[in-house]
């Protein structure tokens, strides 16, 4: 009769294991426990072990996405995080969750990635249960077939036999509460029956709504592919505004989105974020004739592009000193992983222009580490610009509006990419694609 891996782990004799206690890591954990799953996570911070091991969410904006403590599991011996990868590879982990970062720099990245197969790598092959690796991280395409299976076969692992391996990237949207771990389709492939068979028993525990592919190249594909999707159509909404710069394209892409079978996108400053921007790259890197793609080419071209292309107008204008409020890639979250707010930056001062940002989730050194420049205060220094640029609708941004235009009577340009002022309706003011805002 065939193991259920579910049973065994609500038996809860085994548990799982998770490679790195982040976003993706940390959340897995704690959906997990909660369904009574015992989990435990390793990291190489050890501040994030120390605060999950108190109870503490280390990244606390997803207090509010999650909707519940984590104190309790913590308590209940359901989750926990160790800083020493041994606790990890003890014949009990039957599943081995990786959920590592795999960029740096803008660029795939798999150093970590080799070291946590490297620790996994040191179980005991001949266990009664061969525990499942899971890789949740975003993988380009073919980096199983060039890394992970051959790393896994040069450690003398069979796979299928004494290790099972599935690939199961991950969707969720930490900003909406409901885009998580339990609601959202997931798509998982793996490289054998076992491993489907397994894989499955395991993500049921938590997904709702499970896809699996035919093998573990199609599920790794996916994620980049469906992500440079929305990069493209992203990317386009940015070449009409720059095309017709008079025109309102913010309208005009909201309202073909009202048509049954497309989606509303608008332009801005361009896509940032751990997925969007690398998925075109993720893809390219694995191409031999990249002409072949020349759409993705040209769509990390223009994306790229549009922090200058908004700093040559600003400074067009005559603008001089310009305050960017938000180092975040979205609204009420501190994620500044591959902001396209830095290379704005980078454009607005290579004009000579006098930059400052401001972030509320973010200290002055995170800031400066980040994007070279100093911050202000809000909103007293708002004064001191003749150009805003509101890159982010951050809740702390949205002051009352008496309060707020006291404080912006110097100011000639102001750009809102996401709505923070929409409702106000104030003087100079340009939603990023409207007529006029580039
Ligand atoms: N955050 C998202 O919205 C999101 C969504 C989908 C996919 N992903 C993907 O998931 C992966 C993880 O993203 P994240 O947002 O959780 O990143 P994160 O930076 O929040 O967390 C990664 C964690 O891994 C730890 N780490 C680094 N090297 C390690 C190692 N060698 N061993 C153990 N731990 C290590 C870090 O200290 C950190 O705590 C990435 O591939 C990302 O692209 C992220």
């Amino acid at each position: 009769m065939r193991t259920d891996y579910k049973k065994l782990l609500k038996s809860k004799r085994y548990k799982v294991a998770v490679w790195g206690t982040g976003y993706i890591g940390l959340s897995t954990m704690v959906y997990f426990s909660k369904k009574k799953i015992k989990c435990v996570g390793y990291d190489i911070d050890k501040s994030k072990v120390q605060k999950i091991n108190s109870g503490t969410l280390p990244l606390e904006d997803l207090k509010k996405w999650f909707g519940f403590d984590i104190k309790g599991l913590v308590k209940q011996n359901y989750l926990r995080a160790t800083s020493n990868y041994k606790n990890l590879i003890t014949d009990d982990f039957l599943v081995h969750f990786v959920a590592i970062p795999t960029e740096k720099n803008g660029r795939p990245y798999y150093k970590p990635l080799i070291n946590v197969l490297e620790n996994i790598s040191k179980i005991k092959k001949n266990n009664k249960f061969p525990p499942v690796v899971i890789v949740e991280s975003t993988l380009a395409p073919k980096v199983s077939d060039k890394k992970i299976i051959p790393f896994l076969k040069r450690k003398k692992l069979i796979i299928g036999k004494n290790i099972l391996l599935s690939i199961a990237p991950r969707r969720d949207w930490f900003i909406e509460g409901g885009k998580n771990l339990e609601n959202l389709d997931r798509v998982y492939g793996s490289t054998d029956n076992k491993s489907t068979k397994v894989t499955k028993d395991v993500l049921s525990i938590v997904c709702k709504k499970l896809h699996p592919a035919s093998s573990y190249k199609v599920s790794e594909m996916v994620k980049s592919v469906e992500n440079a999707y929305r990069h493209m159509d992203i990317t386009l909404a940015n070449q009409l505004s720059l095309a017709f710069p008079r025109d309102n394209i913010r309208e005009v892409l909201k309202l073909v989105g009202t048509k049954w079978n497309v989606e509303a996108f608008h332009p801005g400053i361009g896509a940032g974020g751990y997925c969007i921007p690398l998925s075109s790259r993720y893809i390219l890197s694995q191409v031999k004739n990249v002409k072949k793609l020349s759409l993705l080419r040209e769509t990390i071209k223009t994306d790229d592009g549009m922090g200058k292309s908004i700093a040559n107008s600003i400074s067009n204008r005559g603008l001089k000193k310009i305050g960017v409020m938000g180092l975040s890639y979205k609204g009420n979250l501190k994620v500044s992983v591959l902001s396209k707010v830095i290379p704005l930056i980078e454009s607005l001062k290579n004009k000579k222009l006098k930059v400052k940002l401001y972030d509320p989730y973010f200290t002055d050194k995170e800031i400066y580490d980040a994007a070279k420049v100093k911050t202000f205060k809000f909103p007293k220094d708002l004064k001191n610009f003749d150009c805003l640029i509101v890159s982010v609708d951050h809740k702390q941004f949205k002051i009352p509006k008496k309060k707020l235009e006291q404080y912006l009577k110097n100011c000639k340009l102001i750009i809102d990419h996401d709505g923070a002022w929409k409702k106000y309706k104030l003087k100079n003011y340009h939603l990023s694609g409207d007529n006029g805002w580039i």
